[in-house]
């Protein structure tokens, strides 16, 4: 393993964000056992929706469906009704439906490949990519905005975005363990959020300060990069 991953590992242990629909580590190695259905909500639900405003949508949608079964039986009016406030009402048409198919072709259990859930409704190649890794422990690079800064601040990146994608996406699968992926994307996705932000990262306190070439050639601040308009 990396130095740069088992850093984040590390960290992560400590420092995740608890979050409604992530199981901790240390509950994960009591046994606890992944809810997809729990993991494939979230990332549907954070798709275009900030981590706070879908807090209690999340925890209202699982009291009220516990299982893909329930949203299956549920109303797509129903399911709508409870959507409302996060907007891009798209994402619940296409999460009713995505249900659906879960209990009607797929025995009420989700694939566990890439290919498999990317066939799904609603879910393209980053919520596959986040599913499989953190609900199946699929080696899958996981790449979101957060990730995105954090990578191209470790390899000082200079290509601008959106053309740093395909360097972006190859650092982040070279850098994803066999095991624990899942809580791998999720460490480099709270070091964006929480220490590798925007704006005055906290470098002094960063797990991967020694491994950022942008803290050692220049200043992180100036990565990612943006194609001039
Ligand atoms: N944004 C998208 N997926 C996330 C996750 N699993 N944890 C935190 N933020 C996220």
């Amino acid at each position: 393993m990396q130095p740069i991953t088992a850093r984040s590992l590390v960290w992560y242990d400590s420092y995740h964000r608890t979050l409604p629909w992530r199981i901790s580590p240390r509950e994960r190695r009591l046994g606890a056992p992944i809810d997809p259905y729990r993991i494939w909500l979230s990332e549907i639900m954070l798709q275009q929706t900030t981590v706070e405003a879908v807090k209690s949508y999340f925890l209202a949608f699982t009291k009220r469906w516990p299982t893909v079964g329930d949203l299956g039986a549920a109303s797509q009016d129903d399911v709508l009704r409870a959507w409302a406030g996060l907007g891009y009402y798209s994402r619940a048409r296409n999460l009713k439906k995505c249900a659906d198919i879960i209990v009607s072709e797929h025995g009420g259990r989700f694939p566990s490949d890439l290919p498999g859930l990317k066939s799904l409704p609603g879910i393209g190649d980053y919520t596959a990519a986040a599913i499989a890794s953190i609900a199946f422990d699929v080696p899958a690079a996981v790449v979101d905005g957060n990730v995105e800064r954090v990578v191209t601040r470790l390899y000082a990146i200079a290509t601008p975005l959106p053309l740093a994608k395909t360097e972006i996406r190859m650092r982040m699968q070279a850098l994803t363990p066999q095991e624990r992926s899942g809580d791998f994307a999720q460490a480099m996705m709270d070091l964006g959020a929480t220490i590798c932000t925007p704006r005055r990262p906290a470098c002094a306190i960063c797990p991967l300060n020694d491994n950022c070439q942008a803290l050692q050639s220049t200043d992180p601040e100036l990565f990612p990069v943006k194609a001039p308009k």
